[in-house]
């Protein structure tokens, strides 16, 4: 009998998830807010919890060292509240976008920060990403050959020169080292796909005009074939070690070759003399190719420039249409122009998708680099995020997955910020309050989400609240809120349903109720 009550438990036991969240390991740092620190016996995790019918499951960071705090409460028909200084009213109805995911880069520098870490520790790192107990990451993007986040200026095939075939192309130590194991970790730590999407920053020099990696510079007529079958092999080499390339960018930002005016790796493209590159050579070649499949994104420059690279463009190279599935934007220059430029653009071309393919804090010249525990970047995370997908974004690509203390390495000392910062010395890594900003919206809102619309009225003298709304495949609906002021109460109306919550002063919130 007391064997078989033993037995019991043990079978038992073994079909109960177990969901205790593991908390953040806080460490405060002086003027700011908290970070989460990992090592090799110790990194916080959570699950996302399924909300129960009539219910809602609320999640919350915040200044004040709150990491994704869970609580709950239940679903009014008509609550009343006078003291609530925002409301907003979820309309389901008019769905908008689909969402497509969220990721980082993989760059040589991520790569050689993870590598300095201990097994154990590089497998957290990893799965706080990646795994269904950290952010629930779907894309990765991933340079072909470097970039400035590498040691070294270089790309593959650089000798011999002059060589139209592409003879002597093989993958650098980099990528056997660092950028291929990092991206198989992440695919097996993935329950769901990983779409993965590779960008060229520069050519190899003597497909360039000005031979060099950096400065003013365009891609030699010659060589405009050779550069399309360029991204070909580097497809096939990656194809070689399982790792199946979702879509490529047609180059990393093309003004900065064109303006030369940053000291790293790049080619310079005008919108048109891309446009005649992909309707003439890239385009055929990929789509004659066993990549056919592939996306390809143009533009993957700042926010300004997406009516030159997109419109512009397809005005001089209409057959470049059919080549191109959507436009990537950068973060960089957000202050420059309206988000409005975003709708407008994809408007015209509601086939098409924009992506926002990279991002990243301290990347002004006067910007501390790293500020580890840094409320202050979260906020300008959240909020970019926030614009940018109710600005017809389909999703949202982090740029470097980690970076060491100084913010690099970057053999151009362009250095920057990171979600995730490794100490190797200390052998722990430290979770920026950046990488909480994104997992509000990356764990809740997974791929195939569709944005809804959301309006909000708001007491006199009250400011707005940063909001935006979706609806999931798991059959939810999620709102997710930046809090940029004090204490307050806001009131969430879907048809029949509401609630009152309790926002916190600086604070990230996840709302999550099924339909
Ligand atoms: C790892 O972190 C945990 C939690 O903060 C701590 O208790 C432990 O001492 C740390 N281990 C090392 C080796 O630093
Ligand atoms: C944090 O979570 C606890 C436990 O669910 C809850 O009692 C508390 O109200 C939450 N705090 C905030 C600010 O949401
Ligand atoms: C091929 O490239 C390697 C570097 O990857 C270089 O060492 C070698 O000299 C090149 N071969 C030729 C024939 O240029
Ligand atoms: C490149 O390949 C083509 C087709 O195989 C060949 O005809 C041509 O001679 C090659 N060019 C060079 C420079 O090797
Ligand atoms: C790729 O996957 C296949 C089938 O799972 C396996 O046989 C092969 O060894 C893998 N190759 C590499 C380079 O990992
Ligand atoms: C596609 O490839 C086939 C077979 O290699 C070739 O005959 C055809 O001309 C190619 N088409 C284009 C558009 O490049
Ligand atoms: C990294 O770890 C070392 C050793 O523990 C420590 O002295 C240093 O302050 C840490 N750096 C940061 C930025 O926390
Ligand atoms: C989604 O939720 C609604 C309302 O709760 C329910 O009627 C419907 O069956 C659900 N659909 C799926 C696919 O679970």
């Amino acid at each position: 009998m007391i064997y078989n009550i033993i037995s019991l438990c043990i079978f038992v036991s073994c079909f109960v998830t177990i969901k205790t969240d593991t908390p953040c390991a806080a460490r405060q740092i002086s003027g700011q807010s908290v970070v989460c620190v990992c090592n090799a016996t110790y990194c916080d995790d959570f699950t996302r919890d399924e909300p129960e019918q009539g219910s809602y499951k609320i999640y919350t960071s915040s200044e004040s060292g709150l990491r994704f705090n869970k609580s709950e409460g239940t679903l009014g028909e008509s609550t009343l509240c006078l003291l609530c200084s925002n409301t907003f009213e979820i309309q389901p109805d008019k769905t908008h976008q689909e969402i497509q995911g969220f990721g980082g880069a993989v760059t040589d520098a991520a790569g050689i920060n993870w590598k300095s870490l201990d097994s154990t520790i590089r497998d957290y790192l990893i799965k706080s990403y990646y795994s269904n107990k950290g952010l629930e990451y779907n894309f990765v993007r991933v340079p072909i050959g470097g970039s400035d986040f590498s040691t070294r200026a270089y790309a593959y095939n650089e000798l011999p020169e002059n060589d139209v075939n592409l003879s002597n192309y093989t993958l650098s130590p980099e990528d056997y080292e660092y950028k291929i194991p990092m991206i198989q970790a992440i695919n097996s730590a993935s329950s769901v796909p990983v779409n993965i999407m590779g960008t060229t920053w520069s050519p190899p020099v003597w497909m360039k005009t000005n031979n060099a990696y950096t400065g003013v510079s365009r891609l030699k007529a010659e060589y405009y074939q050779t550069y399309a079958d360029y991204h070909i092999k580097f497809m096939e080499q990656y194809a070689a070690e399982n790792i199946t390339i979702w879509g490529i960018t047609t180059t990393n930002e093309p003004l900065n070759g064109v303006l030369g005016i940053i000291p790293f790796n790049c080619l310079g493209w005008t919108a048109s003399e891309l446009g005649s590159w992909i309707a003439k050579y890239l385009g055929p070649t990929v789509r004659n190719s066993t990549f056919k499949d592939i996306k390809i994104l143009t533009g993957d420059d700042q926010r300004y420039s997406v009516p030159l690279y997109f419109n512009v463009l397809v005005a001089k190279y209409p057959e470049a249409l059919d080549y191109i599935d959507g436009v990537g934007v950068h973060y960089y220059a957000n202050v420059i122009v309206p988000a409005e430029i975003l709708d407008i653009s994809i408007d015209q071309y509601p086939e098409k998708f924009l992506l926002g393919t990279e991002a990243c804090a301290g990347f002004l010249p006067t910007d501390t680099k790293v500020l580890l525990g840094s409320w202050d970047r979260a906020n300008s995370y959240i909020k970019a995020i926030l614009q940018d997908l109710n600005h017809e974004v389909s999703g949202w690509i982090d740029w470097n997955l980690c970076l060491d203390t100084t913010g690099g390495p970057n053999w151009a000392s362009n250095f920057v910020d990171s979600a995730v910062i490794v100490n190797a010395t200390a052998q722990e890594f430290y979770k920026q309050p950046m990488y909480y900003a994104l997992g509000h919206v990356s764990k809740f809102v997974p791929k195939g989400s569709l944005r809804i619309e959301v309006s909000e009225s708001k007491g006199l003298l009250q400011s707005s609240i940063p909001n935006a709304a979706f609806l999931t495949p798991r059959n939810t609906t999620v709102l997710v809120l930046a809090n940029t002021g004090g204490n307050r109460k806001v009131k969430v109306k879907r048809s029949d349903d509401s609630m009152v919550l309790d926002l916190i002063a600086n604070s990230i919130v996840t709302v999550e109720f099924n339909n």
